[in-house]
């Protein structure tokens, strides 16, 4: 297979698989949530990641690109985290959501150049930049309503740490 096609099928399974990971952690967030004002956020958000995800979708379909065969692990994973940082609290969930969406606007910063160095796909990259954005903005927003990060250092770094091992993972498998 040529190296490019490889290339890009991995970026196309590990972002379907992220974007769907980010469908169940934050929905799970909202189902184990208590306040009803993070609620309405998380809701928001939450929709805009809808269209990451069908973005994705469509483009798997489309190449013929094979899902993860991870999604199963993801679905407990997500849920499990999305329900583990609700109940810690607030904090938590803005905490989870900093870590998460740092790593992504990283790995997709990546192909974004890579994509632009071999100039193809550019109707990928493009879809790529946007999402991107706003994964920042998720990230920025979480980070400033965390003004109060005392405590959630480990967390962030383990969710951090979760997110990049799923990312390696989702490429291959
Ligand atoms: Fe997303
Ligand atoms: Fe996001």
């Amino acid at each position: 297979m040529n190296k490019n096609k490889k290339k890009i099928e991995e970026i196309l399974r590990v972002n379907h698989a992220g974007e769907y990971g980010a469908q169940i952690i934050y929905n799970s967030q909202i189902r184990f949530s208590k306040n009803n004002l993070l609620k309405k956020e998380l809701k928001r958000i939450s929709s805009e990641e809808k269209v990451h995800l069908e973005y994705f979708e469509q483009q798997i379909l489309l190449s013929r690109t094979r899902p993860t065969i991870m999604q199963p692990l993801w679905k407990v994973g997500g849920t499990a985290l999305g329900f583990v940082s609700s109940v810690l609290g607030e904090k938590y969930v803005h905490a989870c959501t900093e870590a998460i969406e740092s790593t992504i606007v990283d790995h997709y910063q990546e192909q974004v150049e890579y994509l632009k160095k071999k100039n193809v796909r550019s109707d990928l990259r493009k879809n790529i930049i946007k999402f991107c954005n706003e994964e920042n903005q998720h990230k920025l927003r979480s980070r400033k309503k965390n003004d109060n990060q005392k405590g959630t250092f480990f967390f962030k770094l383990i969710t951090k740490n979760i997110t990049k091992l799923a990312i390696k993972i989702s490429k291959k498998l």
